[in-house]
């Protein structure tokens, strides 16, 4: 067992779930995914989708991992079902396909504690963040956030690992609800209020072509389901853990940090002027600066909250990042008895060359999100979907009853998996399909932008 160990065993799987969740995801993509895809509407789909499909196929991967108390791949050898082990396969690559990029903005998050501390990000926002996020600098502070990740990983901090999450968690709601009531003062807050908070079901009819794959990826993302990562941790979970209450409690923490994010950085926005949708990847990393800049004090408040900022930022990234790598390593160690140095190692530095594009010019690294976001995570998220629904069925319940005492309410999240949420994924899935094989300008096109 001992080689099974991680800090999903010793942290205590909540921590290091939540730790997974809350990420870039919350902080850098659900404003600017928001501000792309017509803000209030994208807000009430992604809502739905947390609610109503994300925090069920959470509870789904958690069956599976509890059941087979093995990593991803494997579980589905152990559950008696070795034909399967594709959908851990798709979940193992997509983690590998995403931290290459991820780390790339992580290594950003590192650039801007710097950028705070000398007041450079803070002095001229926009050409800062033109000149840091791409080229040299970006492949430097992307292989500073690698080889961060990759140390945690290999030497296994545990009780590094606790502490942090312990103290971001809560930290990042501290900051986020701070920096919120900051940008409510400042003129032309109200229209982003508008925009972000006050939907129309016309929008969303109109839009629902792009903003349903858009709302559902983001979802998917933000909770880590489709990446074999929250199969491989609910695999080190004991029999008496609720599934039920630790996938709501992780499912809801995160959405509230979602959505805190967007009530700092829409705002913001509006209040800078900036046209929505046309902020890209940079939203937040523009936003935040120059907002920071405008704090009451002068520039040296504003220099020390952007060091805390992005410090507590860089810990929720890497929390993250490692559970990406894990995932990846630990089906290594488990199937092939790999050790875990030399594993993290190798395939970190795989991970950091395949980023290398991304850093390098950010169209590659939309267009790795994009591959990521609309093409692995939900195919993984069907499988997932139909492997808990029509195969395991009535065990599903089992495993989900179990340590719950929820009796009644499991027969009913195993007929939504089996007819509407697989009906969902099913359309979801056909969208973006096609959307990725007919329509070039769409950005994430099968060919990559840079190339066309
Ligand atoms: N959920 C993380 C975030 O929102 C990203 C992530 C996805 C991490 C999948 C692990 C697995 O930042």
């Amino acid at each position: 067992m001992a080689e099974r160990e991680t800090w999903a065993t010793r942290v205590g799987f909540i921590l290091a779930a939540i730790g997974s969740a809350v990420g870039l995801g919350n902080i850098w993509r659900f404003p600017f995914q928001t501000s792309a895809n017509g803000g209030a509407a994208f807000l009430v789909v992604y809502l739905l989708a947390v609610l109503l499909i994300g925090i069920p196929v959470l509870l789904a991967e958690f069956v599976i991992g509890r059941r087979a108390n093995t990593s991803a791949i494997g579980a589905f050898r152990k559950l008696g079902r070795p034909g399967w082990w594709f959908v851990g396969a798709v979940g193992v690559i997509a983690a590998f396909w995403t931290l290459s990029y991820y780390s790339v903005i992580g290594g950003w998050v590192i650039r801007y504690i710097g950028g705070s501390i000398t007041g450079g990000a803070l002095a001229a926002p926009e050409s800062y963040f033109g000149a840091i996020s791409v080229g040299l600098p970006s492949v430097g502070t992307h292989a500073i956030f690698m080889l961060i990740t990759i140390g945690i990983v290999a030497l296994g901090i545990e009780d590094g690992i606790e502490l942090a999450t312990k103290v971001m968690v809560p930290a990042v709601v501290v900051m986020l609800v701070g920096l919120a009531a900051f940008a409510a003062t400042l003129p032309g807050a109200s229209e982003g209020y508008a925009f972000f908070l006050n939907p129309n079901l016309d929008t969303i009819i109109a839009n629902a072509g792009t903003v349903l794959p858009a709302a559902f990826g983001q979802a998917f993302f933000s909770l880590s389901v489709g990446f074999s990562v929250m199969i491989t941790y609910a695999s080190y979970l004991g029999k008496n853990d609720s599934l039920p209450v630790d996938g709501v409690t992780i499912g809801i923490s995160n959405t509230i940090i979602g959505v805190l994010a967007g009530l700092v950085v829409l705002p913001l926005l509006f209040a800078q002027g900036v046209e929505p949708g046309s902020g890209g990847p940079g939203a937040v990393f523009v936003a935040i600066p120059t907002a920071l800049a405008e704090l009451p004090g002068g520039g040296l408040v504003g220099q020390a909250v952007g060091v805390v900022f992005f410090g507590v930022i860089l810990i929720a990234a890497l929390s993250s990042a490692i559970s990406l790598l894990e995932v990846v390593v630990a089906y290594l160690v488990d199937n092939y008895g790999f050790s875990r140095l030399p594993t993290a190692a190798g395939i970190g530095a795989a991970i950091f060359l395949l980023g290398i594009p991304s850093a390098w010019e950010t169209a590659w690294l939309d267009w790795f999100d994009g591959i990521g976001v609309t093409l692995l995570l939900p195919i993984t998220v069907l499988f997932v979907v139909l492997f808990v629904g029509w195969v395991l069925g009535q065990d599903a319940i089992d495993e989900l009853t179990d340590g719950s005492g929820i009796g009644s309410l499991a027969p009913i999240w195993l007929w939504g998996i089996r007819t509407f949420i697989l009906a969902v994924v099913v359309i979801v899935v056909a969208i973006n399909l096609w959307d990725l094989l007919a329509t070039p300008d769409t950005g994430y096109y099968i060919v990559p932008g840079p190339l066309r």
